[in-house]
């Protein structure tokens, strides 16, 4: 039996190594180890010996088992790992494929220039804040010193939604409301840009649409004076601009500033010499600002004697047309892809 023993466990190397899938091996190993297998078969043949004789083929019978079953692991682990690799490799998914006959988008000229003001206000060392584009009458209008009536509202042509009294609800018309909203959220000192989409029920022509972009600036602290806003929006200026256009302020009235200003720059389009698009005056008018009204401050529960501060809100679409030197507004909003293909971001 002992012959028969050594025989069995002398040949299971090779018969194990043979086996070239797991399943192969498990038939393998049955073979050799299972309940018909061979050394299994020469087990049942202990009852027949004696005490010694039993003690001694069993022993054996054990070493054989344990050695098989070790080669049958190491085999196991080896077509594990080649089966694994097999199944990883079928799997393969290249992500890294660009095709290039597929157009890719770019983002859209309002947004790049959204992007790169805040960027420049940032640099600047102003926050960035947003507010809602459906407003109350309060946030639009009357926390802004335009009352109810006062013929100051006829300078916004108002979008209402119907929704609550008649006349409460709107699409905001500027984006100053967020300026109201800044200040009733935060203590000064603030320093704040606030970008976002207004309506107006105005008919699309070369300067004017229905949907446009603006960017609010807001400075409250103490002792902030004209000057101080004319030299930030003239920093401004040659930030986004450039070195050689620069800005000007010219008297002006809104109801939440006083004294209220204009803001024009050199006309980018014949360098100041006059030309169609600034009406012969060498100048574009790109927004309003001003110091910020008693009133307002009041509003907003702020001590008009400890704080001062200056707003601004210019035009964003304007800004971005006056950049790349195009004269009709409507071109940022028709989708045209022969337009919008010269600015790639
Ligand atoms: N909200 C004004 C407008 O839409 C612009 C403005 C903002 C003027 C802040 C002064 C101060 O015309």
């Amino acid at each position: 039996m002992i012959d028969d023993i050594t025989r069995i466990s002398d040949a299971a190397p090779a018969l194990v190594l043979a086996a070239t899938t797991i399943d192969q091996l498990r038939g393998v190993e049955s073979d050799l180890l299972g309940k018909r297998g061979s050394l299994t078969e020469l087990k049942k043949g202990l009852g027949a010996l004696d005490a010694d004789g039993r003690r001694e083929v069993g022993a054996a019978l054990n070493v054989a088992r344990a050695s098989i079953e070790q080669v049958i692991e190491t085999r196991r682990l080896e077509l594990e790992s080649v089966e694994r690799a097999a199944t990883i490799a079928a799997e393969r998914l290249d992500l890294t494929e660009i095709t290039t006959s597929r157009p890719r988008g770019t983002t859209h000229l309002v947004t790049q220039t959204w992007d790169r003001l805040v960027d420049v206000f940032v640099g600047m060392g102003f926050t960035v804040a947003e507010g809602p584009e459906v407003e109350t009458d309060w946030y639009n209008f009357e926390a802004l010193n335009i009352p109810a009536a006062h013929p100051a509202r006829g300078m916004w042509d108002t979008l209402y939604v119907d929704l609550g009294d008649p006349e409460t609800v709107l699409l905001r018309t500027h984006t100053s409301p967020v300026q109201i909203r800044v200040m009733t959220e935060t203590p000064p000192p603030i320093y704040a840009v606030m970008p976002g989409r207004v309506y107006r029920r105005d008919t699309a022509d070369a300067t004017h649409m229905p949907v446009f972009h603006q960017i609010e600036g807001l400075v409250i602290d103490r002792a902030i004076s004209f000057a101080d806003m004319a030299g930030t929006l003239e920093s401004f200026t040659s930030a986004y601009f450039g070195g050689s256009i620069h800005s000007r302020l010219r008297p002006s009235y809104f109801p939440f500033t006083e004294p209220s200003a204009e803001y024009d720059i050199n006309c980018v389009f014949c360098e100041g010499k006059g030309c169609r698009t600034c009406s012969q005056t060498g100048w574009l008018e790109l927004g309003g600002c001003g110091m910020v009204h008693p009133n307002v401050l009041r509003n907003v529960g702020l001590d008009g004697e400890e704080w001062t501060g200056f707003a601004f809100g210019f035009g964003l679409d304007r800004l971005a047309l006056m950049r790349h030197g195009v004269d009709d507004i409507r071109e940022m909003y028709t989708g045209d892809l022969r337009f919008l293909e010269q600015f790639p971001s």
